[in-house]
């Protein structure tokens, strides 16, 4: 497995559940893109015109959340910080709310559950709502998880699953004619393994040691993002994710039991760039205000930015790559926190069988003509 963000960390983890020798190559497991992720699970209300093969996805992955955070805390004894908390998406004017309506009806047309509320309504469920709020979409299957809490869980149940853990960057992928063979660390060891999972988010499109060809085509999409700090008493000061598109920018506010709250998100196409910038942390508080005023009167206590792996669609790229020995698990863009789960039990049953599971076809690694389209590996 090149790559132990929470993708890769339950791809070792299912696949060595299936039997499976597997070995992790990060300096840092359980780091990456998870470590600046709120942890929505937004299949609703992240719902985007056009993809809805990938709301299937999104979907079966949400249901086995449940499943998913109790069979992690059952076997670590760490709890995740999957919370069922709903989400309330709000308009803060006129536009906003024409918009909001338009996405309803697409989420009724498709069948999801989302509820239409007047602004008194949403300010009902949200008492520190701005008075300004004009409607808003209840989403009540619409969760959240902790993704640090997460990846800390992984890594744990990959340690106790048998995987081994290489610390070390990888320096390049190893092939031997029309196959990859490993990796070679920056440590200088060389692995050598029947399938190489490339796992590495943002960075799998920029690996060395593969063709030009084969490399994922897979851009990075910086996200910047912060954490307040909201008060033990009076209540609770949020008590599900709030969010909202301000400006054409997506906002969104998620509440943990612990009391941070966190604020994202920036998207933001400039290369490798991980810089928190004041442009980004002022536009951030500026629309989290316009949402939720009181939020100025926080702490704030951390600002970060990570970079999501995004693909030409958007969408996942899993399976077998270009060539043989190599296996995507990359590309999940705004959802790979809410795609582990499933993204764990495609790729294990890939690496045993050689198969992807019909609910991933849609997201085969060849799908953009770079890789092979047969699925074995
Ligand atoms: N899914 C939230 C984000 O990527 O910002």
């Amino acid at each position: 497995m090149i790559g132990g963000g929470i993708i890769g960390l339950v791809t070792a983890w299912r696949a060595a559940q299936r039997g499976l020798r597997t070995a992790v190559a990060d300096p840092e497991p359980g780091g990456g893109a998870a470590r600046v992720a709120a942890g929505m699970l937004a299949a609703v209300t992240e719902l985007q015109y056009g993809e809805q093969t990938l709301l299937d996805l999104n979907l079966a992955s949400a249901n086995r959340y449940p499943d998913f955070a109790a069979e992690l805390t059952e076997l670590t004894g760490l709890d995740t910080g999957y919370r069922p908390c709903g989400t309330l998406a709000v308009a803060l004017d006129a536009d906003d709310r024409a918009d909001l309506r338009d996405l309803h009806a697409f989420q009724t047309s498709l069948g999801l559950h989302s509820q239409w509320l007047s602004g008194r309504d949403c300010r009902r469920l949200e008492p520190l709502l701005a008075p300004g709020v004009r409607g808003g979409l209840r989403v009540d299957g619409d969760h959240q998880v902790d993704p640090r809490r997460l990846a800390a869980a992984l890594l744990r149940a990959a340690e106790l699953a048998g995987v081994t853990f290489l610390r070390s960057a990888v320096a390049r992928v190893e092939c031997a004619g029309d196959r990859v063979t490993g990796a070679l660390l920056a440590d200088g060891t060389t692995v050598a393994a029947d399938r190489t999972v490339l796992a590495a988010g943002s960075e799998s499109g920029r690996i060395a040691g593969l063709p030009q060809h084969v490399l994922p085509p897979v851009r990075p999409v910086k996200g910047q993002v912060l954490r307040l700090r909201m008060p033990a008493a009076h209540g609770p000061f949020l008590s599900r994710t709030v969010r909202a598109v301000v400006r054409g920018s997506h906002v969104y506010l998620v509440p943990r039991e612990n009391g941070e709250l966190v604020l994202g998100a920036t998207s933001e196409e400039f290369g490798w760039d991980t810089t928190v910038t004041a442009g980004g942390v002022y536009e951030l508080l500026r629309d989290a205000h316009e949402l939720v005023p009181g939020i100025t009167e926080l702490p704030l206590t951390e600002t970060l930015a990570g970079l999501r792996p995004g693909s030409p669609d958007n969408a996942p790229l899993l399976g077998a790559a270009a060539l043989d020995g190599l296996v995507l698990a990359t590309g999940h863009h705004r959802n790979g926190v809410l795609l582990t789960p499933i993204t764990g039990d495609a790729l294990a049953e890939v690496l045993v069988s050689g198969e992807l599971p019909d609910y991933a076809r849609p997201f085969a690694a060849g799908r953009f003509g770079h890789a092979r389209q047969e699925q074995t590996v």
